[in-house]
């Protein structure tokens, strides 16, 4: 089972997303979480301490150069997974982590090659794993390519009750229409009210597949700089939900 996180930035994607791997991990599924936000956080989130030593997916500059067999302007890049070398991910009980990084240019943004080929690598470890895997997704639409989102079997939409959440959200819709994507769910983060639920509905047409609560266990553990690995409440009680839902869908 394939899954991707989107939606506007601070909307609870990477809390949710790490939750998620919880609960798939708790079902006996062993996971592959890959941080694909430029400024990374879901390896804290779920407890790697030594994330700050895994190299970025985007700075491995010298299996690009081995690999990449560069013919006119396109590389073609299809590293194994399991080829790829130990500094790349951080493993610990049935949980792989991979984090994809932002490509760095003098100038900042960036449409270049070097960041078509790193959502191509992304598309194709996706495509190749053998495990579940949730990837955590840049912020906003842009990244929201047909090669990144191919190969997934389900994209969260991430809300939050409020208009600029909502309007991300819509924004990624159409594209997704535009996609031919039939796979696309929303899920509600601090909901607490029917009209919340209601704002939602009006602003999309559809409902929150499951809603996460506003938790105290989750901003403690933020705050104290933990991760949520121990965290038990509505939040990991709404993860086991989802994960149920989403392990119902047909035979994936
Ligand atoms: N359900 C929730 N209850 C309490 N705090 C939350 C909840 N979801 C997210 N947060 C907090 O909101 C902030 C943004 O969440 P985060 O997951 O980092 O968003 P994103 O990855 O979409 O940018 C974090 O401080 C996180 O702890
Ligand atoms: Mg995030």
């Amino acid at each position: 089972m394939k899954i991707a996180f989107c939606g506007k930035g601070g909307v609870g994607k990477s809390t949710i997303a790490a939750l998620l791997c919880r609960a798939l991990r708790e079902r006996g599924l062993s996971v592959l979480a890959i941080d694909a936000d430029p400024s990374p956080h879901l390896g804290r989130l779920l407890g790697f301490r030594e994330e700050e030593k895994l190299v970025p997916l985007a700075e491995m500059r010298e299996l690009l150069a081995e690999r990449a067999q560069k013919s006119g302007p396109y590389y073609t890049l299809n590293p194994r997974i399991e080829d790829l070398p130990e500094k790349f991910m951080l493993v610990r009980d049935g949980l792989r982590l991979m984090v994809l990084g932002a490509i760095r240019e003098a100038g900042g943004g960036c449409a270049c090659p070097e960041q078509t080929v790193l959502r191509r690598l992304l598309s194709h470890l996706v495509l190749q794993a053998q495990e579940a895997v949730v990837v955590d997704m840049e912020a906003g639409v842009e990244h929201f390519g047909r090669a990144t989102v191919v190969p997934m079997d389900f994209i969260l939409v991430v809300v939050q009750p409020y208009r600029g959440s909502l309007e991300t959200a819509k924004q990624i819709l159409r594209l997704a229409t535009e996609l031919k994507l039939s796979n696309v769910l929303i899920v509600g983060n601090t909901m607490r009210t029917p009209e919340d639920e209601a704002l939602v509905r009006e602003g999309l047409g559809t409902t929150p597949v499951i809603s996460f609560p506003e938790d105290p266990e989750v901003a403690a553990a933020e705050r104290a700089g933990r991760s949520l690995l121990e965290i038990e409440g509505p939040a990991m009680e709404a993860a086991r939900r989802l994960t149920q839902f989403l392990l119902s869908q047909g035979d994936l």
